[in-house]
């Protein structure tokens, strides 16, 4: 299985040391990757655990001040970026074509898009589920190759589930990831929202799921152990 951890805005330079010394030491047959914030990248080392990043700029390397380059990061031993993630898409105004470039720049450098998706739980009530993913996927992969799409791993992550302890039943994730296979059937997807080392029982249940991104339990090395362990 694909582990992904987004480590989001946390750890400091110091903390971050501890961190991913403890992430080296846990032996595991799953692919973790570890996608700090940009200022810890270089203190990683990718022979040791595979190497993600949270965001990649749509521009290619020039004059774009404050922007990370694909090539740049690919040139740190990055293997794959987290893309479109619904706090980027919320508080930085990302767009779908932004999406799309930063896809495509992902590929370009030989790395692969681990590409959000996700419905509000207004766009849920509303049974806009569908709709909403579809529009998303249509989006960030318009124009690519089948073989291109091959390299994308989408992860769905209900934005009403991101840190707030409540997850879809799941049907509700077997229904969506049903979905997304049949739309892109050479991609791997990702489940993301809330998960724990708890209710990880209950989602390992379900088959169509060929891993998780991770937030809140990305942190606390322990317990993703654990977590880890009950997917084995
Ligand atoms: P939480 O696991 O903290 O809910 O975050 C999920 C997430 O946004 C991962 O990208």
């Amino acid at each position: 299985m694909i582990i992904a951890l987004n480590n989001k805005s946390n750890l400091d330079k110091n903390e971050f040391k501890n961190y991913i010394k403890k992430l080296y030491q846990i032996n595991t047959t799953h692919k973790l990757i570890v996608c700090p914030s940009f200022l810890n990248i270089s203190s990683v080392d990718s022979k040791k655990i595979i190497l993600g990043a949270q965001d990649v700029s749509a521009y290619g390397q020039g004059p774009h001040t404050g922007e990370v380059s694909a090539p740049q990061l690919k040139s740190y031993g990055v293997s794959c970026v987290i893309v479109g993630h619904s706090e980027r898409r919320e508080e930085k105004l990302e767009t779908d074509d932004e999406i799309r470039q930063k896809v495509k720049n992902c590929l370009s450098s030989k790395m692969a898009p681990i590409l959000c998706v996700g419905e509000t739980l207004k766009e849920r009530d509303k049974n806009l589920v569908t709709k909403v993913l579809r529009k998303e996927l249509t989006a960030a992969t318009k124009g690519l190759t089948e073989d291109e799409k091959s390299h994308i791993v989408i992860a769905y992550e209900p934005i009403w589930s991101i840190g707030t302890g409540v997850t879809p039943t799941n049907d509700q994730i077997k229904s969506v990831i049903t979905m997304i296979k049949g739309m892109l059937p050479h991609c791997k997807v990702l489940y993301g929202g809330s998960v724990t080392e708890e209710n990880i029982d209950t989602l390992k249940e379900i088959k169509e799921i060929d891993g998780y991104l991770i937030g809140g339990l990305s942190l606390k090395p322990e317990k993703l152990m654990e977590f880890l362990n009950k997917i084995k």
